[in-house]
């Protein structure tokens, strides 16, 4: 497993990092906890690092498993934790959900408390609830990283201008800055290429994708060319008519996507999660990809996203079968139109060799980048 740093911070994470949202079957789609831990145990044995959970995921069970797990292991040092807030645990009080101070003050608590730590490594702001300014929540957020209680700070499911104008206050006022975006991105969701791409590489947030399997529909449980129809199957059967965007997966575009995803994998003779998943940890400002499993044989598959290389045809292949249609304002920054800016000459942000290559290897203990 390689390791980098996690956009501008010191903190070291591996490439993968272990999506614990399936820690526990109390949404009807998850693992008990005997498959659980096996997934842990694997992960860990491949060499991970990085943990993501989420207060309120499986009822809070998410962070009790893994807290324990992380324990029974002996690796709290080892272990990078990541969790999060915004969700609202109390039916009727409104001050327990969403961003403002006295929320994420309140579920800070039971986040240590269910992972029986007494820091956590990234805490992050789960989803935006428009009504928070951002002031609040980069200045909450600090109080926690000076108290011991957090170590780095993140968002989630925001709005580009809030990310930026989270960024800009942090650092304007001398606050701990972001070091991470988690966004769901993968070869059907493409959106955040618009705005969160350049956002998170010019001001030092890595981006650590959700749902790089689209939830399961990239997972390889559904082969076009076995039949047009998709037989319901894992997350995506239970969760069918949900109303929630992150699974309303089979759309006719979608469905295209899956075929070539299909292809491409027979040609790699990789499964289609594999190459789904390297893909996306090989797309632009992607520092981590969160993989999902219900299975232990699914996390082994997994876990072999990054041993090969995706030739470049074949990606171009995935990036074509996938590209979204030009839409404004982003129809104006194509190249056609940017000469019209650029008098007709070639302007690029950095040439190639810019960046010093800062990679070293540690002997036995992998590799360690920017
Ligand atoms: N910030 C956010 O808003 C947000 C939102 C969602 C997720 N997340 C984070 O991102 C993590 C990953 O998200 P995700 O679980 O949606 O990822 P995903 O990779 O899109 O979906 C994972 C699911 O796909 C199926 N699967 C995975 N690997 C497979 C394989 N090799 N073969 C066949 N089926 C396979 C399993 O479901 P079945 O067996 O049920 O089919 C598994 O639970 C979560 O655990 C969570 O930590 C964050």
């Amino acid at each position: 497993m390689d390791y980098y740093t996690l956009g501008n911070s010191g903190l070291k994470v591996s490439r993968l990092a272990l999506g614990t949202m399936t820690f526990g079957d109390d949404w009807g789609w998850g693992a008990d906890d005997a498959a659980s831990r096996q997934i842990f145990d694997a992960y860990v044995e491949a060499g991970g690092n990085f943990f993501d959970t989420a207060d309120l995921y499986t009822e809070g069970n998410s962070e009790r498993m893994l807290g324990q797990y992380i324990k029974d292991a002996g690796i709290r040092d080892r272990a990078v934790i990541a969790t999060k807030f915004s969700y609202n645990a109390e039916s009727g009080n409104p001050n327990a959900g969403g961003n403002g101070r006295k929320n994420i003050m309140r579920a800070v608590e039971g986040s240590l408390e269910r992972l029986g730590t007494d820091y956590i490594d990234l805490y992050i702001l789960h989803t935006w609830d428009r009504v928070t300014p951002a002031e609040e929540v980069m200045r909450t957020l600090d109080d926690l990283v000076r108290q011991g209680k957090v170590r780095h700070v993140g968002l989630s499911d925001v709005p580009a201008w809030y990310a930026a104008r989270a960024q800009t206050v942090a650092e304007m006022r001398g606050y701990e800055s972001l070091s991470a975006l988690q966004l769901e991105y993968s070869l059907v969701e493409r959106n955040i290429e618009d705005e969160f791409v350049d956002f998170g590489t010019r001001h030092g947030a890595g981006i650590m994708v959700w749902s790089p399997l689209a939830s399961g529909l990239l997972s390889g449980k559904y082969k076009p060319s076995q039949g047009e129809k998709p037989e319901g199957e894992g997350r995506l059967a239970v969760t069918a008519g949900s109303g929630n965007p992150a699974f309303e997966k089979f759309t006719e575009r979608n469905w295209k996507i899956v075929s070539e995803l299909e292809a491409v994998a027979g040609e790699l003779d990789r499964s289609m999660a594999q190459v789904a998943v390297n893909w996306v940890a090989n797309r632009p400002g992607v520092a981590s990809v969160l993989v999902g499993a219900t299975k232990l044989s699914q996390i082994e598959d997994n876990l072999g996203a990054l041993d090969f290389e995706i030739p470049a045809e074949l990606r171009r292949r995935l990036d074509q079968v996938s590209v979204r249609d030009p839409h404004f304002p982003y129809s104006f920054f194509i190249p056609e139109m940017q000469g019209m800016l650029q008098g007709g000459t070639a302007v690029g942000d950095k040439p190639p060799h810019y960046l010093p290559d800062r990679t070293f290897s540690a002997q036995g203990a992998g590799v360690t980048g920017d």
